[in-house]
């Protein structure tokens, strides 16, 4: 086969080939030590040196030919892949898009960043304490020692006999007053808390609280009062009433229990107020001597007032919640409203 042929031949197949592969085969065929080419290069030794001048110059010829063809037909072919794999993942836009469901934050952490805005908002700082709790903390430093009847009020969980899951938010007190070390306090602490209760409509085994401590020189009652009307005009506006009932807790004297006027019946009775109109939402009154001294405060100089609102309570008020059990079960109808 001459020169000529062997090109037009190998012109031919390299623009048929369709992949890189073909393509390094079709190039060895003609240019590699076992081409064609090579047994053409064979016959020089029989020819004269003219000839083999001429030869020498076609054979670079038709080397640099074919290489650059190789050379085009591999751009070609890395083209026809990218263009494949464009047009192979191409998106189609007009496809209707997934949807992601969004979820949005629980109620009870919704009123609970609530109330927390209103209290930083008078200068409160917002403490936190742990939910497995002493004894001590919990009972003792709070003026009830072991024994005291009134321990009966709030029906624990008791990990051992010196730990227990709090019962109120209240031992966040102890620990402020002793980290404090007799400096003025302000501060309010949210939290989840455990009772030994039965579940009905408005009670459970497992509520939130926020508690409240001022302690400071020439904390009266009245600021006390101040405090809770301007939480109840935030929280319920203008229309709910709020009354305050002589209460008893061992750590506050004088102690107030805080009604807010029913939603539902809107004061006249029915199953939710149990036909009183009214329904609890917070206990308070003015710290108990007994419990700065225990915490080393001078209950002379000092004094200080107290409170502890249960957020279920004041959630259900604010959304108009007949049950305090939807806010555990998880029911989605229930909670993507919020
Ligand atoms: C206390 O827990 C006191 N530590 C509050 C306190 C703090 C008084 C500081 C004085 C000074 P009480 O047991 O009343 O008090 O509970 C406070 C609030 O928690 C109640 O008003 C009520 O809103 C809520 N609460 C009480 N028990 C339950 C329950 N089982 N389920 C849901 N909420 C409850």
């Amino acid at each position: 086969m001459n020169l000529k042929d062997l090109e037009l031949e190998a012109i031919k197949q390299i623009k048929s080939v369709e992949s890189m592969h073909e393509l390094n085969e079709v190039k060895a065929l003609y240019l590699g030590k076992k081409s064609k080419l090579q047994s053409i290069m064979a016959t020089m030794k029989d020819l004269s040196v003219e000839e083999k001048k001429d030869l020498g110059v076609r054979i670079n010829e038709f080397k640099t030919k074919i290489e650059e063809l190789v050379a085009k037909q591999r751009t070609f072919l890395e083209n026809k892949e990218v263009e494949d794999r464009i047009n192979k993942e191409a998106i189609d836009i007009t496809l209707p898009g997934k949807k992601f469901s969004e979820g949005n934050l629980h109620p009870l952490t919704l009123v609970s960043q609530d109330i927390e805005d209103i209290f930083i908002g008078m200068g409160y700082k917002v403490e936190e304490g742990p939910e497995v709790e002493s004894d001590l903390y919990n009972f003792e430093m709070l003026n009830l020692p072991v024994g005291h009847p009134a321990r009966e009020m709030q029906d624990s969980f008791y990990i051992n006999p010196s730990y227990l899951l709090r019962t109120h938010t209240s031992p966040v007190q102890v620990r402020t007053l002793l980290k404090e070390k007799g400096n003025p306090v302000k501060i309010i602490c949210p939290g989840k808390v455990y009772r030994r209760d039965d579940d009905d409509a408005t009670h459970s085994h497992q509520f939130m609280q926020i508690e409240g401590l001022v302690v400071g020189e020439n904390i009266t009652m009245s600021d006390l009062k101040g405090t809770l009307l301007t939480i109840s005009k935030n929280l319920f506006g203008e229309e709910r009433e709020i009354r305050l009932r002589p209460s008893f807790f061992p750590f506050t004297e004088p102690s107030v229990e805080v009604d807010v006027s029913c939603f539902k019946c809107g004061k006249t009775g029915c199953s939710l107020c149990k036909q009183t109109g009214w329904i609890e939402i917070l206990g308070a009154g003015m710290v108990h001597p007994n419990v700065l001294d225990m915490a080393g405060y001078d209950s002379k100089k000092y004094t200080g007032f107290a409170f502890g609102m249960g957020i279920e309570r004041i959630a259900m008020l604010k959304y108009g919640i007949d049950d305090i059990r939807n806010f555990y079960i998880n029911d989605t109808r229930f909670l993507k409203q919020f």
